[in-house]
């Protein structure tokens, strides 16, 4: 049995111009507030007619009109409390009170909104009140006829719950979702701040030109990224050259000038010929200055000023050579540390700190060491042209230490990439399994272990310690590894001895030498051979 169909509430403004008329030629004229309640299998039951301002003839006439059009129809006028119909906060305000009193009650009316009259602002305001629910009911939209013979136009009925508005909705995301992967390389990040922090990155990378800064610990990817910055902008159509990428910490010395700003021909001697520069290669392109803090003074100067002006002064030349790029630099140090020591200038990093991107270490990503697993696996299936899989248990293991506060990815995804490659390349026949996964930890440990000693002089302490290395206080550990390079260097206990207390055995302060070096190994739970001996 077919539903029986709810009466009809159209909503809608007075259209100011459009609904005017005047005499029978009225009736031949295109009137969208008509047109809406006389078509044909669309009877309305009631209008709300929505004004703002006073315009009491043409109400007067528009009502007289639709008497005769639709006789059975009830029509309620409501006088919006509205100053300015192209304020766009008071319209919505306005409209929003109206619709909280007399919105029709979705149940027992079908409604639709009429936005065909009304100001552009009033129009949107509708839109976005259906769109959002606060009005129930669809939008109607009427036109006037193609050809000018008469009043009757066209009309659509359009219904923003339909999935083929939804889609239309949904492309915007859509759009941002695939930036985002992009940026990301397609790795299904989980971490949140992470991907906050990519979605913030894709913003300013596709509304500015403006210098970038990306921070962060060595091997958290801001190369990387960097690159995935210059294929996004390149797609979406901002810049349309190359990517030029330098590491400032290779451009030491009077090289560097030249390196970056150019040089002309017998600028100085060995100059054989002119030289373009890294500034002008990055012409229309993205120029990544990674390791920016490395660069020396003077080219910061030189540097802020082609950022500035988009000119300088190659070496040696008196013409200046412009540039159009987009400056990204990197950095792994705190540069307002650098300007605090006299290293960094602080005109340069005030410029370059508009936009400024710290990359998280692999510690602070845990959640995304399951999908970097996967992502390297496969990496290395396409370098190396062979699949390599984990068997079960060896991925829990894995996973498990991996994620764990124990580890600590001090080189961030270059040491777990770098892990990743040694199991894949030793898992037997392409599978890895149990035993080369606790290989590889153990091997981790050792190396974190020895990098974890408190200064570098006590290299050889993890070794010769184990774990217990972590319990020795930076007072100690730097004591110890001194001795224990000065035993290593001597023949006897005594030999050391000696050299290690010299000055109190010249005071006569002390005559046993071998034997406080003994207790004083013996402190460690070590003694002379076995220190010799590793
Ligand atoms: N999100 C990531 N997932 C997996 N590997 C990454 C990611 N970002 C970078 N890498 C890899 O990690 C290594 C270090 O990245 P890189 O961009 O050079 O770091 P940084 O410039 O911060 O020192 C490179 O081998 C790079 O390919
Ligand atoms: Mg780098």
């Amino acid at each position: 049995m077919a539903k029986a169909r709810k009466p009809l509430v159209v909503i809608g403004f007075l259209g100011i111009t459009l609904d005017q008329g005047t005499g029978k030629q009225r009736w031949n004229k295109w009137r969208p507030t008509l047109h809406a309640c006389g078509i044909p299998d669309l009877p309305v039951a009631r209008l709300e007619l929505l004004t703002t301002g006073s315009h009491a003839a043409l109400e007067a006439q528009v009502l007289a009109d639709l008497a005769e059009v639709a006789p059975a129809m009830e029509v309620r006028l409501s006088r919006l409390p509205v100053e300015n119909p192209w304020d766009f906060a008071e319209v919505y305000a306005a409209l929003d009170d109206w619709s909280r009193a007399h919105a029709p009650d979705r149940e027992r009316e079908d409604c639709l909104v009429h936005v065909a009259t009304g100001t552009h602002v009033a129009q949107i305001c509708l839109y976005l009140l259906v769109d959002t629910g606060r009005l129930p009911g669809r939008l109607l939209q009427t036109a006037p006829p193609a050809m000018p013979n008469g009043a009757r136009g066209e009309h659509a009925i359009i219904d923003l719950d339909l999935s083929k508005y939804d889609r239309l909705k949904t492309r915007g995301a859509k759009d941002q979702r695939e930036h985002h992967a992009f940026l990301k390389q397609g790795i299904r990040t989980r971490n949140r701040a992470f991907n906050d922090l990519i979605g913030r990155i894709e913003r300013v990378a596709l509304a500015s030109d403006e210098p970038m800064l990306l921070t962060g610990p060595t091997g958290s990817g801001k190369s990387q990224l960097a690159r995935q910055i210059h294929l996004l902008k390149r797609r979406e159509r901002r810049l349309a050259g190359p990517f030029v990428d330098v590491n400032c910490a290779t451009l030491r010395g009077d090289g560097a000038k030249s390196a970056l700003f150019g040089h002309v021909k017998g600028a100085f001697p060995g100059a054989a010929s002119d030289r373009a520069g890294l500034l002008r290669s990055a012409d229309e392109g993205l120029l990544f200055l990674d390791e920016i803090g490395e660069l020396g003074l003077d080219e910061q100067a030189m540097l802020l000023r082609a950022v500035e002006e988009k000119s300088f002064l190659p070496v040696g030349s008196d013409k200046p050579a412009s540039s159009a790029f987009q400056l990204l630099a990197g950095t792994n140090r705190d540069l307002e540390a650098e300007v605090r020591a006299g290293r960094f200038r602080e005109d340069l990093l005030a410029r370059i700190n508009l936009w400024t991107f710290r990359l998280p270490s692999l510690a602070e990503r845990r959640e995304d060491i399951e999908p970097n697993l996967d992502f390297e696996l496969e990496r290395f299936e396409v370098a190396r042209g062979r699949r390599v899989s984990m068997n079960k248990e060896a991925r829990e293991r894995f996973l498990a230490f991996a994620t764990s506060d124990e580890a600590r990815w001090p080189g961030n995804f270059r040491d777990f990439n770098a892990t990743l490659v040694r199991m894949a390349t030793l898992a037997p026949a392409g599978r890895i399994d149990l035993a080369t996964v606790e290989d590889e930890l153990d091997r981790l440990r050792g190396s974190w272990r020895a990098s974890s000693r408190p200064d570098t002089h006590a290299a050889f302490l993890g070794e010769l310690l184990g774990a217990k290395v972590d319990d020795l206080d930076r007072f100690d550990a730097v004591q110890l590894s001194e001795v224990v390079a000065i035993c290593r260097a001597s023949r006897s206990l005594s030999e050391a001895g000696r050299a290690l207390y010299a000055a109190s055995r010249r005071k006569k302060s002390s005559t046993n030498d071998a034997d406080r070096l003994r207790k004083y190994l013996a402190r460690f739970g070590l003694d002379f051979e076995r220190v010799r001996g590793t």
